[in-house]
């Protein structure tokens, strides 16, 4: 009992205090970075450049991209949300590969947790944030599967390394140790070496999802705090537009 109830969680606060002294401290409390819109102060709902979401997201991607060096700024990176039928929500990154007038594509492993998690609740959110420019994008709606030959195409495209890398991966599957995924990575360059890049074909597990929005929510941050909201939420056939509250 007194081991149990006092030693042990005495012991863990007084070895999480000794860790905190021995770090320099970082004054997270007072990290306020300064927003500056210099190009557009205001996202207005009288303004707008396009009352179209998909429009006005290809406006902000452009926008973000022209002052981003792509080749080390992944601004296609998103974080993607989903709930499986344990209602218990689950977030990750994944790389944003098309967005098209019906909505956004990534390639994944379809056996994966978000792979299953999405085929017992198509419902998902992305997240887009681009600090550069001080904006943020949010996304919900529902998902579908891309048609196999678009993943096809698109895993063909890719260069050998990562295929090969892909096709090492059973991706969220527990696995002994870094060796087992090094041994299956070295079978398959192997392979490559003997047969060709050819040979190293899309798993059929592999492929594409498309989310296609329901909601958009367009967040420009300011200095003052007093951040724009501005959404679009899908009713029937038209978008109905909304300033929120930041
Ligand atoms: C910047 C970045 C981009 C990523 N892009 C992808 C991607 O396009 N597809 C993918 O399956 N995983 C991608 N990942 C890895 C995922 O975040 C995640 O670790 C993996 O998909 C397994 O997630 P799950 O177990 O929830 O299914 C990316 C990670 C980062 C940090």
């Amino acid at each position: 009992m007194f081991i149990q109830f006092i030693l042990v969680p005495v012991c863990r606060i007084l070895s999480r205090r000794t860790l905190a002294m021995d770090t320099p401290s970082i004054d997270i409390q007072n990290i306020r970075a300064k927003y500056n819109n210099s190009q557009e102060p205001y996202l207005l709902e009288e303004k707008l450049p396009t009352t179209d979401p998909f429009s006005l997201f290809d406006i902000w991607f452009r926008d973000v991209a022209s002052q981003s060096d792509l080749t080390f700024e992944e601004i296609n990176a998103v974080s993607l949300s989903t709930v499986g039928k344990d209602l218990r929500p689950s977030s990750r990154m994944v790389l944003l590969k098309a967005y098209t007038p019906t909505g956004f594509s990534f390639f994944t492993n379809y056996t994966s947790r978000k792979g299953n998690q999405l085929k017992e609740n198509p419902n998902a959110a992305m997240l887009f944030y681009w600090p550069k420019v001080n904006r943020q994008v949010r996304v919900e709606g529902v998902v579908e599967k891309l048609p196999n030959e678009m993943a096809v195409a698109y895993w063909n495209s890719r260069p050998l390394a990562s295929r090969i890398g892909s096709k090492s991966s059973l991706q969220s599957e527990v696995v002994p140790n870094r060796q087992f995924l090094e041994s299956k990575k070295t079978e398959l360059t192997e392979l490559a070496a003997r047969e060709g890049g050819d040979a190293i074909t899309k798993p059929n597990s592999w492929g594409g999802f498309h989310l296609v929005p329901q909601y958009f929510e367009f967040w420009q941050g300011q200095s003052d705090r007093l951040h724009d909201r501005i959404v679009f939420e899908q009713d029937r056939e038209a978008w109905l537009i909304k300033r929120l509250s930041p």
